[in-house]
């Protein structure tokens, strides 16, 4: 059975497929310095996986520069998006835990401002999964809205649809990264406004240890 959280994730996402891709196009991307970052870190023919990929923009960026994509994502109207502008990455409907691509197959892992979607608990057992399906040395880079709260809220988007949303500090995240035995590699803050909202995100590198 679909967990609360990912059913409301999917509708609202389903819902306002049209805002969304407005406002998060391929040409721009608000992290594309840490897709740089990433990308010079990876060898040629890497594999790497986006988790809440959305339309697939920051897979268009690897895919384009010849790496592997693969993109999961809940909503069947984002997936569609992102297999019309991304053909040459493989994209699957799954929920973030439900994910089981085989032990130390993928050299990347990324994720934006998807994971905030889940309860904090499920956000520890993906990066326990995320582990596991790295290879050894493979590299995780994650984009989380910066806060405290964790529930359910209304009006993103102005919409009055239920969201789940989980916000994160830096330290909250480096400590559940550590336990699932990340090394840290680089962390930053940055602000980021858009026409529908503002706030600060919380950037990670991280690379898997053992
Ligand atoms: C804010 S969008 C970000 C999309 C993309 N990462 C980007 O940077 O443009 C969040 C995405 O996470 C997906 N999502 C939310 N909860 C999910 C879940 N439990 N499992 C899989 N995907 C989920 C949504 O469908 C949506 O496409």
């Amino acid at each position: 059975m679909k967990k609360h959280h990912a059913k409301l994730a999917e509708e609202f996402y389903d819902k306002i497929i049209k805002l969304h891709h407005k406002e998060f196009h391929y040409e721009y991307l608000q992290y594309v310095k840490w897709l740089d970052l990433l990308a010079s870190k990876l060898s040629k023919e890497a594999v790497v996986l986006d988790l809440g990929c959305g339309n697939g923009r920051a897979l268009k960026y690897f895919v384009d520069k010849g790496f592997q994509g693969i993109g999961i994502d809940i909503s069947d109207k984002m997936l569609k998006l992102a297999r019309k502008y991304v053909p040459k990455a493989r994209f699957y409907k799954k929920e973030f835990t439900q994910i089981n691509f085989n032990p130390n197959s993928i050299d990347a892992v990324i994720s934006f401002f998807a994971l905030n979607h889940i309860p904090k608990t499920e956000f520890k057992k993906t990066m326990n999964i995320c582990k596991k399906i790295l290879k050894k040395y493979g590299i995780l880079l994650l984009g989380m809205v910066k806060g405290e709260s964790e529930g359910l809220f209304k009006g993103f988007y102005g919409k009055k649809m239920e969201l789940y949303g989980a916000g994160y500090s830096m330290s909250e995240i480096i400590k559940v990264l550590k336990l699932s035995k990340f090394r840290i590699l680089k962390t930053g803050i940055e602000h980021f406004k858009g026409k529908y909202f503002e706030e600060d995100d919380v950037y990670v590198l991280a690379k898997k240890i053992n």
